[in-house]
């Protein structure tokens, strides 16, 4: 296995540190729990033994006050600088063994600043989590079991986009034996998603000492969003004083399989969302029957997943499957592809008089490993010379997730070492022979050190370009391997020691060599004169020299062309679209004359809507075809601007779900743009306006809609290149044809994406209500601001409720994203469902919907999903709502519903197995329930 950490500075620290910990031996070996920004070594409750991490050269300590955290870990944070360097803590670990490695963070608006942090951890060079603070009093908890490949690891802080990096508690926990072996994992990491003690007496989690390696099993009563919601009826605990026989220690603790949940109605429902999902993972379920049945009494049952009848196959028989009661079975996927928000069931078979039981589960994701720099051994050698050293105690992989300080690395997948810049940091001894097998080395520069001993051989360094030894004490000749460098330009070794004879072929070899200030060395030749500084031999230095200026000028111009051409690429598209307008009619949209407007809406007689940027007009061609004429307000610069815009955008874009557009005219100083006529109006008239009263639309014709538009915008997104962000989504832009269609209109506001950047910055426009926060802060436009508008559209469609309202949302709220969240989180779904769609809905596709829609309106763009997700999602509620309309208008027809059972099941014969199924879905019990 590569070794590819440094071997740290804290070592010695660490070492006795697990020598205390012997001493105390209050704990397992292996256990190492840091109180970051700590100050003294205390034992807690639980018999854990905190440290502080004052041996850390980095960072600031800080204090913090949060109500309800008492534990006084949390009193405590370490916090970095928000620059481009990593923070690492380096551990001792033994190779080959498993590790469970927890990072915790309370920011506890430790800066007074109320900027929630947002940063990277990784563990080595692999990029864990982005930790994105989204409460200031509560903890943030990530843990990731690996299987250390090397005597060291490291956790390393980096990347701060928002706020400082800091770091409330890390803890590592040894496990024994192959507790956690994974097939995979030379490759991946178990970054872990779900730890779950079914049953639980408390919402206190159980973890050390009751699990010998402190694991952290979760109750299942805890309330949080979306965490195991849609529990089945006649769902109850149960538990046991009896001891369980667990036979093995990477099985949950005896208090976790004490308790368990049973599905005393014949199933148990659970939906819970799965942090780092979707992705293939790792997914155990532990059974131990601790229920007395009756001889005459079996409980047999099996997992049901959405969409996956094979899992269904295997039957779970607890008490045959563990040989006895009180004894522990653990059925699991090794691998298996899980969606972020997991729906499971366990459903009993026809055979069965109890129901099924459950007493705990864990699922983990599998994170592949990033194996780091090539260069790591050979300059973990050179760091272990300086180890006393304060850039040799960086830590981590030297290029990734970013480089320290002191190096320069390329872009290969596994990076080479490109540059050294260790000048002035008072090395002694020889040069490090380990630099010369950098075998990707440009640039070094150890000059102003005390470096003694001869000048190493560079050959295996083939791409060296530059090369500062001066100022040192180094002593020997000038290698004549050196003029072997095919690509040597510099060579700086004044002021040293250095004997002998300058190798003629250095002095005849284009390059910047400065050999002055030794004593002993010679140009060769016999002559005697200490020549000071050579700048090449020959005329080709001179050329040299003024390349070097020329190309930083040339630099230095090319940055300032590239910012111009950066901020030109921003009106590029339009302005070169509207030039190919004029002579490349291929791309060119339909011109229409003033007269023939004037004809089809008989002089603007009817005025059917208008907008920001002018008024809405029927008319109706001559060959009855009907049209919408939006004639722009001609005086504001902005709308012609939009209007060309909009123009070249629109005669590109052809999508069924986006408005069609006709056409345009520009005569007598009016720009007019004509489109398909939609019969319907906007979404927003048949959602709150005075049409809903009479006919309010239904659920799943709702979600038809959102399904439309979501085509549309994802067509935008994904179908355009340069991709399109239309910049004003909202209900009055989504029209709806005659037969209750849905198409986008309105890219008046829309605006090129830049290839290859993430966002277009430009003026911050929109409507109040649907703009992303995080544009509206930075400015900075993507994709994600579109699906932010989205989310609010689909809480709109939802709720019947207007984005912004005055009355609507009760004191001090007048935003639909926070009433919304409000209800969502705290499981109350019906405090916002439109009243008028008369519980004709079923509530899992209105689950689904709410729980997408808040992941749209997460503040950070980065946390939303992308449109191609959330229609995914809204087609899965779309075939949840058909279903249950099908089940409900079959209620009472038995043969209508084993037809759709067939189709679910695909053929499976087992029909008792599937009455129990279906009925299941209706016996859902709604999660205010809970
Ligand atoms: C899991 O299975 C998938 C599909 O069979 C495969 O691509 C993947 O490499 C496997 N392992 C992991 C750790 O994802
Ligand atoms: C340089 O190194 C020497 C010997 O290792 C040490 O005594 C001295 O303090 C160091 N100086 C600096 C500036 O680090």
């Amino acid at each position: 296995m590569e070794r590819s950490f440094s071997l740290p500075f804290l070592f010695l620290v660490f070492s006795l540190l697990l020598l205390l910990f012997r001493c105390s031996s209050a704990q397992m070996p292996g256990f190492v729990s840091l109180d970051c920004g700590g100050t003294v070594t205390y034992i807690d409750e639980l018999g854990l033994e905190w440290v502080p991490d004052d041996h850390l050269v980095y960072g600031e300590k800080a204090t913090i006050s949060v109500s309800n955290e008492t534990r006084r870990q949390y009193v405590t944070l370490r916090h970095f600088p928000a620059d481009s360097k990593k923070y690492c803590y380096n551990f001792n670990v033994t190779s080959r063994t498993r590790y469970l490695v927890r990072a915790t963070f309370l920011y506890g608006n430790f800066d007074n600043n109320n900027v929630y942090p947002k940063f990277d951890i990784s563990l080595g060079a692999t990029h864990w989590s982005t930790i994105v603070i989204s409460d200031a009093n509560s903890v943030e908890v990530l843990e990731l079991i690996f299987l250390a490949s090397s005597p060291t690891i490291s956790v390393c802080l980096s990347n701060a986009t928002i706020g400082q990096p800091f770091i409330s508690t890390l803890e590592l926990r040894q496990f024994n034996g192959s507790i956690y072996y994974t097939p995979f994992e030379d490759r991946f990491f178990l970054s872990v998603s779900a730890r779950i003690n079914f049953g639980a007496d408390s919402e206190a989690p159980i973890r050390y000492p009751d699990d010998p390696f402190d694991r952290i099993w979760e109750s299942d009563s805890i309330k949080k969003a979306n965490y195991l919601v849609d529990v089945a009826a006649g769902t109850k605990k149960v538990s046991t004083k009896m001891p369980i026989i667990i036979n093995s220690d990477d099985r949950p603790p005896e208090k976790v399989m004490q308790t368990a949940v049973v599905g005393t109605n014949g199933s148990l429902t659970y939906r819970v969302n799965l942090d780092g999902f979707p992705g293939f993972g790792w997914a155990f379920s532990y059974f131990a029957e601790i229920e007395d049945l009756a001889p005459d009494e079996s409980r047999k049952f099996r997992l049901v997943l959405q969409n996956d009848p094979e899992y269904s196959k295997p039957i779970v028989n607890i008490e045959e499957n563990a040989q006895g009661k009180y004894r522990v079975y653990e059925p699991g996927y090794p691998n298996i592809s899980l969606p972020f928000v997991l729906s499971f069931k366990f459903v009993k078979t026809s055979d069965s008089s109890r129901g099924p039981l459950l007493n705990a589960m864990e699922i983990n994701k599998y994170l592949e490993k990033n194996d780091g720099t090539l260069d790591g051994n050979v300059i973990n050698d050179v760091v272990l010379l300086y180890s006393s050293s304060e850039w040799a105690q960086e830590g981590g992989d030297p290029c990734l997730p970013v480089p320290w300080s002191w190096v320069q690395c390329n872009q290969d997948e596994r990076p080479r070492i490109v540059s050294i810049f260790l000048s002035y940091k008072n090395l002694t001894g020889n040069i490090p022979a380990d630099f010369t097998k950098l075998s990707g080395l440009v640039e070094i520069w150890l000059d102003g050190n005390s470096l003694t001993g001869p000048i190493p051989d560079f050959t295996g360094c083939p791409d060296v370009k530059i090369i500062h030894l001066e100022n040192n004490q180094l002593t020997g000749e000038l290698p004549s391997s050196l003029s072997n460098l095919p690509n040597l330009r510099e060579l700086y070794v004044q002021n040293n020691m250095l004997s002998g004879t300058v190798p003629s072929g250095l002095l005849s070899k284009n390059l910047v060599l400065n050999y002055s200030g030794n004593i002993n060395l010679r140009e060769g030749g016999g002559r005697g004169k200490h020549i000071g500084i050579i700048i090449g031999s020959s005329v080709g230095a001179a050329v040299l020299l003024i390349a070097t200026i020329a190309s930083c000028i040339f630099m230095r111009k090319g940055k300032r062309r590239y910012n111009n051409r950066d901020e030109l690429r921003h009106s590029l598209p339009v302005q070169s679209l509207a030039s190919t307008l004029n002579d490349a009619p291929a791309e060119a949209a339909h011109c229409f004359s003033l007269y023939e407007i004037e004809d089809a809406t008989k002089s603007f007689e009817k005025k059917i809507g208008s907008g920001g940027f002018g008024v809405v007009y029927y008319g109706k061609m001559k060959d009855e075809k009907e049209i919408a004429v939006k004639v722009l307000t001609s005086n504001s610069y902005q709308g012609k601007r939009e209007f060309t815009n909009e123009v070249t955008l629109l005669s590109r874009i052809h999508h069924k779900n986006l408005v069609q557009f006709l056409g345009y005219c520009q005569e007598e100083g009016r720009s007019i743009l004509v489109y398909e006529f939609m019969h319907n109006g906007t979404l927003k008239e048949h959602l709150y306006g005075p049409l809903t009263r009479e006919q309010s639309i239904n659920w799943i014709k709702r979600l038809e809609i959102a399904e439309d538009a979501a085509r549309g915008i994802e067509y935008l997104h994904t179908g355009c290149v340069p991709a399109i962000i239309h910049r004003d989504l909202k209900t009055s832009n989504i029209l709806l044809d005659k037969h209750m269609r849905a198409k986008v209109s309105d890219f008046g506001l829309s605006k090129f994406a830049v290839d290859g950047a993430s966002h277009v910055s430009s003026i911050v426009r929109g409507t109040v209500g649907y703009l992303d926060p995080e544009y509206y802060i930075s400015q900075q436009l993507t994709d994600k601001s579109d699906v932010y508008s989205f989310g609010v559209i689909l809480l709109e469609l939802m709720s019947g409720q207007e984005a912004i309202s005055n009355e609507s949302f009760g004191v001090n709220c007048r935003n639909i994203v926070q009433w919304a969240k409000l209800h969502i989180e705290s499981g109350d779904i019906q405090g916002i469902i439109d009243p008028s769609l008369h519980d004709e809905y079923d509530i899992q596709s209105m689950w689904k919907i709410a729980e997408k829609a808040l992941m749209c309106v997460q503040p950070h763009g980065h946390m939303r999903p992308s449109i191609s997700d959330v229609l995914k999602e809204i087609q899965d509620a779309i075939s949840i709502e058909k279903e249950a309309l099908a089940a409900r208008e079959g209620n009472s027809d038995d043969m209508s519903r084993n037809s759709i059972h067939s189709s679910l099941n695909m053929g499976s014969l087992d029909l008792v197995g599937t009455e129990n199924y279906l009925s299941l879905d209706e016996s859902i019990v709604r999660p205010t329930a809970r």
